[in-house]
């Protein structure tokens, strides 16, 4: 296959605008986003196992993006008509109500956009990918993941408690990193720093580079 050149947004990056049709109206997406976290992911495809498995997972933990001020958004290349059916055959089957946003993609203008199209997967899918957005719009976290593995609901909800814990502490989180477990120091930027961290007898520490500390609850 030739390989085509894809623009992505990267970590870092504004959250790219755009106007979409979802399950609950008419968006822009600037303006959905606006002062609240947003997790955006998207699916293959309405009515396919893996991926009911996944948009289910999201609204069955509906209670915790909100109890962590998240909104959701969900996207695959389907039309609204095949979208609404989907969210009422759930409902009917297993009871859970994917009541969050689902774009409705179908000229695919948000999917390359966000470089959820991946030639090599597929040309008529979107991967399934996840992209964490802060407050102030800024993209600070992606995932991909290809059509035959869902995602680990555990990993998103850890990762998006690890940002907002990030954020609000100034400090970085180590391999494995769970909630309410030690967080790593910044490292220092100049001796009085690194004496600081030196003297400092609370810190969990390897050397003046890699000290821990609990966080206040
Ligand atoms: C699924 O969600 O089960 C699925 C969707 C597209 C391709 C393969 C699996």
């Amino acid at each position: 296959m030739e390989r085509q050149l894809i623009t992505m947004p990267r970590i870092g990056d504004q959250a790219p605008d755009f106007d979409a049709v979802t399950t609950t109206g008419n968006i822009k997406f600037s303006n959905y986003i606006k002062n609240s976290w947003t997790i955006m992911f998207s699916h293959p495809a309405d009515f396919t196992p893996v991926c009911t498995t996944e948009m289910s997972g999201f609204a069955k933990e509906k209670s915790f993006f909100k109890k962590h001020k998240t909104k959701l958004i969900g996207l695959s290349i389907d039309s609204i008509h095949s979208h609404l059916a989907w969210v009422d055959n759930v409902r009917n089957n297993t009871g859970v109500y994917m009541d969050f946003p689902i774009i409705a993609d179908l000229d695919m203008k948000v999917s390359k956009l966000y470089g959820m199209l991946h030639p090599g997967e597929s040309t008529t899918a979107a991967v399934r990918a996840v992209f964490f957005i802060d407050p102030k719009g800024t993209i600070r976290l992606i995932m991909y993941y290809p059509l035959n593995v869902g995602r680990n609901m555990a990993e998103i909800q850890r990762v998006l408690i690890a940002l907002q814990t990030s954020d609000k502490n100034k400090v970085a989180m180590p391999l494995n990193w769970e909630p309410g477990e030690k967080v790593i120091v910044p490292p220092p930027k100049n001796l009085k720093e690194m004496d600081a961290v030196i003297a400092n007898t609370e810190y969990e520490k390897v050397d003046f580079y890699l000290a821990k500390k609990k966080l206040q609850d």
